[in-house]
């Protein structure tokens, strides 16, 4: 058993907190190896943002918990060398089992996510308030899920959206006791969230009567990448092939975190920004095989990416 405390890691409370009343969002981005966690810490030391280092169980099976744990205990002190103390959580992506999220507990995880949003109502409540029972113990910190995503998260994927329900959500964080809540409002995973010609909007008339039900509540918006068209138009340019790519509005994003959503989950961009680098390093110089050479530029460019995102779309620049 090791604590999150003595790894220098922060659970969720007092950084919610602070963002609600503070009207920003603090980034949660994933992480699967060296690379995207150097860029992340460099691009939250530079404009000074709390950040949640997010784990799925994907990346638990890619990269191995252990060096994924260590890596994010790494950070803390990484960002120590780069000349700035910023707050960082350790957090489980959808978690979809009791003795996973025990487990991460038990490793040094600050914070996790139980996803029962799958479930019927009932059990998704039983199986929460199991996960915040043993959490709570800890001082680990619980995200619940309320509603489903369309789109794929892992290996259960869902055709359409099942809009959060704001009539349960008042009953949701009552009878769990969770610390905060994902809703769904028309945000998905991946980078194909809208069809072509339809009109990318997400619900913000859900997100603002779920604010009415449960005020000052943190809410989190899961599946919130952009899929800028400039990282889609080089993957394109340089021999990728992703057409009608499309994410939500940065505009809706920014609104969504003045409100109560202060935590915002990015992942695709992320992704993108790094393809979009290594296909121009292969493309130009197809002589290149040191992988420093197209890791570093997609390290670099995803630092860019992190460091506008918390400047300009989630506000948490300055915030550390
Ligand atoms: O919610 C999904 C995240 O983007 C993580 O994706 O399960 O492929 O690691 P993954
Ligand atoms: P995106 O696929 O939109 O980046 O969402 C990531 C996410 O929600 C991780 O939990
Ligand atoms: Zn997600």
């Amino acid at each position: 058993m090791v604590s999150y405390k003595e790894l220098g890691l922060v659970n969720t409370r007092e950084l919610f907190a602070k963002a609600i009343t503070g009207g920003y969002a603090i980034p949660a981005y994933n992480f699967n190896n060296l690379e995207q966690m150097q860029a992340i810490i460099q691009a939250c030391v530079e404009t000074k943002s709390p950040v949640i280092l997010q784990v799925s169980s994907g990346a638990r099976k890619y990269a191995n918990q252990t060096l994924l744990r260590y890596l994010a205990q790494g950070a803390v002190q990484y960002a120590k060398e780069l000349g700035c103390v910023i707050p960082i959580v350790l957090h489980l992506d959808h978690g979809d089992t009791l003795e996973l999220c025990q487990s991460c507990v038990d490793y040094g995880f600050s914070s996790v996510m139980i996803d029962g949003s799958h479930h019927a109502y009932a059990e998704n409540v039983a199986l929460t308030k199991q996960v915040v029972e043993y959490a709570h113990r800890h001082d680990v910190t619980v995200e619940g899920e309320l509603g489903v995503l369309a789109g794929v998260e892992d290996e259960v994927s869902a055709e359409t959206h099942t809009y959060t329900r704001p009539e349960e959500v008042e009953d949701f964080v009552k009878k769990t006791g969770v610390d905060s809540l994902a809703i769904s409002i028309g945000t998905s995973h991946g980078a194909f969230k809208f069809k072509p010609g339809q009109k990318p909007q997400i619900r913000l008339d859900i997100l603002a009567e779920i604010e009415q039900r449960i005020p000052g509540f943190p809410i989190v918006l899961h599946g919130s990448s952009s899929v800028p068209q400039e990282y889609v138009d080089l993957i394109n340019k340089y021999g990728g092939k992703m057409e009608a790519a499309i994410g939500i509005p940065e505009e809706q994003l920014r609104a969504a975190a003045k409100s109560a959503v202060c935590k915002i989950n990015i992942d695709s961009d992320g992704r993108l920004a790094m393809t979009a680098a290594v296909r121009k390093v292969f493309a130009e110089q197809p002589g290149e095989f040191d992988p420093r050479k197209y890791l570093g530029p997609a390290r670099d460019l995803l630092k860019e990416l992190y460091k506008r995102k918390n400047s300009e779309v989630l506000g948490s620049a300055g915030k550390a």
